[in-house]
């Protein structure tokens, strides 16, 4: 198993959007992770399909979408059309994951689905052999740069055996308050996708940053 580093944008300065993605490139990034956000989901609005292929112009790198929004299937269509790579789906806000997850595909996304801290794994056994991501937030969804929340940690090893036990492939990413100290133990509980927004983006050197963060798995291997 590999670490993947995944920066969120919503740390970005949006002003230079492009220059900040290939910062991002550069300094060995694997997936670039795009927060969607409706003000309704959670308590704030970023950017949807415009932004989405702003990005898929400017980098090769695969845009792991996060679409914390009610409602979220009103988007696959354009987001897979301006380039989307992943979309992923909050469990709380999907009655219907199974035909999601079918339409997802069917566009030729991966297709994720995104857990809240409160959120039980159990809503994502059903259909966990059918995703390609499983998403464990370890904090509240809504904004960058919270304090990571310990007992995701639990969590973390629980989903890993989920995955097993339904045989699922699917990459496990965790999101909220990664950083060199937080990103070992989430590494050790089975977690391989490590979503990070503040931890690279207010870094004076993003590249040495995310170096630091896949050498301090390594490390707690
Ligand atoms: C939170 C978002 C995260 C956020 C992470 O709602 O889903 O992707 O950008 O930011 P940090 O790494 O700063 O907690
Ligand atoms: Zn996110």
């Amino acid at each position: 198993m590999s670490v993947r580093i995944a920066p969120s944008i919503l740390s970005a300065d949006f002003g230079r959007l492009g220059d900040e993605i290939a910062r991002m490139e550069a300094g060995g990034a694997d997936w670039v992770h795009v927060d969607v956000m409706d003000g309704r989901f959670v308590p704030n609005l970023t950017f949807g399909a415009k932004v989405i292929e702003t990005l898929r112009r400017n980098t090769k790198l695969p845009l792991d979408c996060h679409l914390m929004v009610v409602e979220p299937e009103r988007y696959f269509e354009i987001f897979a059309e301006v380039g989307a790579s992943v979309i992923t789906i909050h469990a709380e806000v999907s009655p219907h994951m199974s035909r999601q997850i079918a339409r997802i595909h069917e566009l030729g996304c991966l297709a994720g689905v995104a857990l809240n801290p409160s959120t039980s794994l159990e809503h994502a056994r059903e259909v966990a052999a059918d995703l390609d991501l499983l998403l464990i937030m370890s904090v509240n969804p809504g904004f960058g740069g919270q304090a990571f929340i310990p007992s995701s940690v639990g969590k973390v090893r629980r989903a890993r055996a989920l995955l097993s036990e339904t045989r699922s492939r699917a990459v496990l990413e965790v999101d909220g308050g990664i950083s060199r100290t937080t990103i070992g133990e989430m590494w050790r509980a089975g977690a391989d996708t490590f979503v990070a927004g503040n931890a690279v983006f207010a870094a004076s050197d993003p590249a040495s940053e995310i170096r630091a963060l896949r050498a301090a798995c390594m490390e707690s291997a």
